[in-house]
């Protein structure tokens, strides 16, 4: 063979490659609403930086015929790239091949990206569009599976893992998601579930669609599976990007630092309203995250899942922080069994990763009842507990108003090695608030009383009076300082730039024990 021949070889394989399971199945799949496998990596990738790994790979299964059925590349694209110039790798399931099923051959790609990433310190991301394990390969295909599950469990705090669904997502194919960092769906065209809704109703008796059982917002909102929800595949592509950006490549590097051209001395006299007189009255955390970030940007993580607390990343002066916020908007801030374990997954991508936290706390206290207690809200808030002690990276929290009984310990208080804590003068640290606290303590002697709701109401204010601000913690050293809502950003921008080089430690061990 000459080698004008050798090179058309090589082109009509590539171009075999390319079209992966025919030109019908990429029609199929445009037509039911989905990007193939190659164009989803033109839209995550900068222009021209993808490298291909492994294009001509294909299955070597002979069962059911299968010898005859091969296509190059077997099912998924892998390979490397970079995403605002910074290096990537990646892999993307091709539907158009056999459903993008996964064979012994599909999982050996992905696990060669993944170690790539791993050895070479930059983040993965699966765009994921498949069937689930191959059946006509037995368990070679569950052998794929767990030969990644296990290199996603060894990756995991060592570089960032992001996990884009954007189609079918069966069986022991959302383990693999599951054990990334960060879940995307696509609504409408995804859905995650153990056992698809047939299954469901030979075993359950219950009736239930795709879409219910595992859609976009079934994972956002009910399961907390997924972390963010895309309008469709370029929104959520758009939305891994963003997510990107505050991220490093691995937990050696800090976070990407960028240019800020808001002013880090700002101050903003609208937060001089936005915490109420009256501890009962509501308001949005949200609106004091957007005052004091730059730019008011700020990237919400599980923004449908347990809206009593609020995760995401901003920036404070260009440096990337993560943001762990009690919502008085929604169940009045109180911590339950989905927030505690929303907060403390959180937290801990945050220390693994050497971002600073910055907690904002206005919390009753846990949830009180039985659903919560038999739900084991102890072993679940204790989750929260934990990740927050572990955490040795930058903390610093700002308390606006209620820090009550577990709560005030638990989030980021100087207990759990917060290192700057700030409270409003709006800030009410106790055991409980008055109206728990005061027929308890004073039982006797509301009682006794003539007038028991005259004497209550002095003992209330007595009570209020006492606790019902910053300044016993304050003058314990509990609370750093007392700052003027107006002033939050600077206060946070100069507590973050003194805690840049901060170097703390936990004792040594293999790993901890962290309440599962
Ligand atoms: C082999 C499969 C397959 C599978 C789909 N295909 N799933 N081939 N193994 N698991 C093939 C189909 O035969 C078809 O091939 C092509 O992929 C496209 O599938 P369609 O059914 O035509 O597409 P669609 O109607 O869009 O439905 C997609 C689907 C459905 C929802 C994914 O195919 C489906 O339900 N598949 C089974 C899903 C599942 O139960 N997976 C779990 C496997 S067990 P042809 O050539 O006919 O077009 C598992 C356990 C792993 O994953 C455990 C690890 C711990």
């Amino acid at each position: 063979m000459g080698t004008e021949e050798m090179r058309k070889e090589l082109e009509g394989r590539n171009q075999a490659a390319f079209l992966g399971g025919g030109r019908d199945r990429i029609e199929k799949q445009h037509e039911a609403g989905k990007l193939t496998a190659r164009e989803r990596l033109n839209l995550l990738l900068d222009k021209g930086t993808f490298v291909e790994l492994d294009r001509f790979v294909t299955h070597r299964c002979r069962n059911f015929g299968m010898e005859e059925r091969k296509f190059l590349g077997d099912g998924v694209i892998t390979g490397y790239g970079k995403i605002n110039e910074r290096l990537v790798f990646v892999f993307s399931q091709d539907f158009t091949v056999l459903g993008g099923t996964l064979s012994l051959t599909v999982a050996e790609k992905i696990c060669k990206v993944i170690e790539l990433a791993l050895k070479n310190g930059a983040p993965l991301i699966g765009l994921n569009d498949s069937g689930g394990a191959r059946i006509q390969e037995g368990v070679g295909s569950l052998a794929g599976y767990a030969d990644i599950f296990l290199r996603n469990t060894l990756a995991s705090g060592v570089i960032p893992q992001i996990s884009v669904i954007l189609g079918p997502c069966a069986g022991g194919a959302v383990y693999s998601p599951a054990l990334t960092d960060f879940v995307f769906m696509s609504k409408k065209s995804s859905y995650m579930f153990i056992t698809g809704p047939k299954v469901v109703k030979a075993a359950t008796h219950e009736d239930v669609t795709n879409e219910e059982l595992g859609g976009a917002m079934t994972h956002n909102i009910k399961s907390g599976v997924a972390h963010f929800a895309g309008e469709d595949e370029e929104d959520t592509i758009h939305m891994v990007k963003q997510l990107l950006s505050y991220l490093p490549q691995n937990n050696r590097e800090k976070p990407p630092s960028t240019d800020c051209t808001d002013d880090p001395q700002g101050t903003d006299s609208s937060l001089k309203k936005v915490v109420p007189g009256d501890p009962r009255k509501p308001y949005d955390i949200i609106t004091i995250i957007h005052s004091v970030v730059d730019d008011h940007r700020f990237l919400e993580v599980h923004k449908y899942f347990a809206r009593n607390i609020v995760v995401g990343f901003a920036r404070l002066n260009g440096m990337p922080v993560g943001i762990v916020a009690n919502q008085p908007n929604w169940l009045a801030g109180c911590l339950d069994i989905n927030a505690s374990i929303k907060g403390a997954r959180f937290v801990r991508f945050l220390d693994a990763f050497n971002i600073p936290i910055i907690t904002f706390e206005d919390v009753p206290g846990f949830l009180p009842g039985t659903a919560q207690e038999f739900g084991g809200i102890i072993r679940n808030g204790a989750k929260l507990i934990f990740a927050y002690s572990e955490a040795t990276v930058p903390k610093i929290t700002v308390i606006t108003r209620k820090a009550y009984g577990g709560a005030y310990c638990v989030m980021s208080s100087k207990h759990l090695r917060g290192d700057i804590n700030y409270a409003y003068p709006t800030a009410e640290i106790a055991v409980m608030g008055a109206e728990g606290a005061v027929p308890i303590i004073f039982k006797k002697e509301i009682d006794k009383a003539k007038d028991p709701k005259k004497i209550r109401q002095e003992l209330l204010n007595e009570y209020e009076e006492k606790f019902s601000n910053p300044y016993r913690a304050a003058e314990l050293g509990y609370i750093d300082e007392v700052i003027r809502p107006e002033e939050t950003r600077p206060k946070l921008i100069s507590a973050l730039e003194m805690l840049k080089n901060k170097v703390d430690s936990n004792p040594p061990k293999k790993h901890g024990n962290i309440p599962l």
